[in-house]
């Protein structure tokens, strides 16, 4: 939530600074989208201009304002205190009009510290938790005009998350930031550094960067970069090199991110594949830094996650118990970190996040850790803060995830995890290496069936239109079809704000049942006509809402005849025949990717950038 830039150069090209840092805020954007702010450092003054609502309204302003500065700072926002308004948006600036400063974060004891200013007579303009911080800031420079040594005192004196980065008039080469639980990664240009909440924001500019630990404090400056810890011992980060570019990270010839992102699918679950087996066909996972022997041990796994993630964990968990017969459960990540959860040395936990920064996933990892449990982390981001909190990482290799709603990740996340089953299976020789062998082939044909799916990809689009007006959807699967519904019944709320749900079949006759009304859509995950006792299963859930009026869309197998007797085909979104069991869920999840898409385009709403929502959720 919210995204921050930074940029200090030798040189003072004309609107360079203005303009990387606003080309910065664009890529961050899907980090929130409230309001947004630059303060750059102009004739040893501050030049700050902050709107309410979309970059684009900010950039109307700035666009006109010409600038000779070479250090600023730039913040998108996803409102926590205070609502999206001009006087909320960052930057703040401190009550001397020395320094300037965007958060990321919540401040808990913001409140504290606004009242020790109201005796020193300095009060906020906003009712943001975050002005606190410049006034504070300023008033530490005061003490010795270090603006390093002040951040870090500041930083010492604050209660909760935060990423900091600020800006002093007086030096307009150096730019000091702060980070606790919350994200912040340096890039390193020729005669240039950068800041930024991810890598996206200065990819464009530079792919070398530089990872920062937990509670330090961090000053760039053109040529170099210092970071110390809160206690101000000396400390470094961690140099890594981006590995995609600025295509990666546009559109393309896509209307949408959103569009592209669900075209990237086969991609991101053959990259995730790739390199996996040694000559021996063997599943190797170098990534991994925990032992064989403690995988042995394992007699429980737990799945931590929030929202769509949680949903790849709950397919994963159908594969991973037939597979290393352990008991799997699914956790949402903010539900175990607050109670007293059973876990030891025998528990593996799996945490899996795209961002790998949301900080209920991060919460419960350390839970999990304080616990004695090992963390394998499946993440999309690297270096991110999951990745480096865990005992160990298996990396989805989906690139990066621009629109709020996640699609390439969610099947990405489900290969990741259906890879470790197979290691585990294998480290614990519960199946045998051919059943592992083809189990792969398997995995390997799905880029492949995606695309298949892709294939027919108007049909859908012309079938949301036709449902334009629908105030209410159903979704209903079995086994990991279930998981599938409930995904399906996110993205329809989350991007098409509507009432969906999505139920597994078998419980619909507990209750659910009494929702159906003439005309209700109902979207069916049928499971493969192999799977013979759960598939009439299904057959029998799908009579039963048709004879009471609803409207019946079927996700089903091409060779499926059976669901054709009760659903007219305009109504049957069919997808490959002979897909394993376990892995239809990477291809019934597109369709119903692509509906929700339509839809809220459709409805004309913003794809990519929903109401209230923000990609990456760095506030519990
Ligand atoms: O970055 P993460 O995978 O940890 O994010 C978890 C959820 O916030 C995320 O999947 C969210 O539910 C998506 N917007 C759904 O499309």
């Amino acid at each position: 939530m919210c995204g921050i830039v930074g940029y200090v150069a030798s040189e003072n090209i004309s609107d360079k600074a203005r303009d990387v840092i606003i080309e910065g805020l664009a890529r961050l954007e899907y980090r929130g989208y409230d309001s947004a702010g630059i303060a750059l450092v102009e004739d040893s003054s501050i030049y700050c201009q902050k709107k309410e609502g979309r970059l684009d309204n900010l950039r109307s302003i700035i666009s006109s304002h010409s600038s000779s500065a070479r250090a600023g700072i730039g913040h998108t926002r996803w409102a926590t205190h205070g609502g999206p308004t001009d006087e909320n948006a960052h930057p703040h600036v401190s009550f001397d009009k020395r320094v300037a400063l965007v958060h990321n974060g919540i401040i808990e004891n913001y409140k504290d510290l606004a009242n020790e200013l109201a005796q020193k007579n300095i009060l906020s303009l906003s009712e943001t938790d975050s002005e606190v911080a410049v006034h504070h800031l300023a008033l530490e420079l005061e003490k010795d005009n270090d603006l390093f040594e002040a951040m870090r005192r500041l930083a010492c004196k604050l209660e909760g998350s935060f990423t900091l980065v600020a800006i002093d008039s007086h030096n307009d080469g150096e730019i000091v930031a702060a980070r606790r639980n919350s994200p912040l990664v340096v890039g390193i240009g020729e005669g240039a550094y950068y800041l930024g909440s991810d890598v996206a924001a200065f990819v464009g500019e530079t792919r070398k960067a530089l990872e920062l630990g937990q509670d330090t404090v961090v000053r760039i400056t053109p040529t170099d970069v210092d970071v110390v810890k809160f206690d101000g011992s000396k400390t470094q980060g961690t140099p890594f090199e981006v590995d995609w570019d600025l295509d990666a990270a546009g559109k393309g010839n896509f209307d949408t991110f959103m569009d592209k992102e669900i075209h990237e699918e086969p991609a991101a679950v053959r990259k995730t594949l790739t390199s996996r087996v040694d000559s021996a066909n063997r599943l190797v996972l170098d990534e991994l830094r925990i032992d064989e022997s403690l995988l042995r041990e394992v007699n429980r796994i737990i799945v931590v996650a929030c929202g769509t993630a949680s949903y790849a964990g709950h397919v994963a968990k159908y594969a991973l118990e037939q597979w290393c017969r352990i008991p799997v459960e699914v956790e949402l990540a903010h539900e175990f970190r607050y109670r007293e959860c059973i876990v030891n040395e025998k528990t593996l936990v799996v945490a899996i996040s795209q961002s790998g920064e949301t900080m209920d996933t991060l919460m419960a990892i350390r839970h999990a850790r304080e616990n004695s449990s090992k963390v394998l982390a499946i993440v999309n981001t690297y270096g991110s803060t999951i990745a480096r909190e865990s005992d160990a990482v298996l990396y989805t290799h989906a690139g990066p995830e621009v629109a709020v709603a996640s699609t390439k990740a969610f099947v990405a996340q489900i290969t990741a995890c259906y890879i470790l089953g197979l290691y585990l299976a294998q480290v614990r020789e519960c199946v045998s290496s051919e059943t592992i062998t083809n189990t792969l082939e398997e995995l390997n044909k799905m880029p492949g069936r995606i695309e298949d799916v892709l294939a027919c990809e108007d049909a859908v689009r012309s079938l949301a239109r036709s449902m334009a007006d629908v105030q209410s959807v159903l979704f209903l699967g079995r086994h990991v079809g279930f998981p599938v519904a409930l995904e399906g019944a996110l993205k329809l709320k989350e991007l098409a704000y509507i009432h969906a749900e999505g139920f597994a079949a078998g419980e619909l006759k507990h209750g659910p049942i009494a929702l159906v009304e003439e005309d209700m859509p109902i979207f069916v995950i049928v499971p493969p006509v192999s799977e013979d006792v759960i598939h009439s299963k299904v057959i029998s859930n799908v009579q039963e809402v048709r004879a009471r009026g609803a409207r019946v869309i079927a996700v089903a197998e091409e060779n499926d005849l059976a669901v054709g007797n009760f659903v007219d085909e305009e109504y049957i979104v069919r997808v490959p025949s002979g897909v394993h069991a376990l892995m239809m869920p990477l291809v019934t999840v597109i369709p119903l990717q692509i509906f929700a898409c339509e839809l809220a385009r459709v409805k004309g709403y913003d794809v990519d950038k929903p109401r209230n929502l923000a990609k990456s959720v760095t506030v519990e």
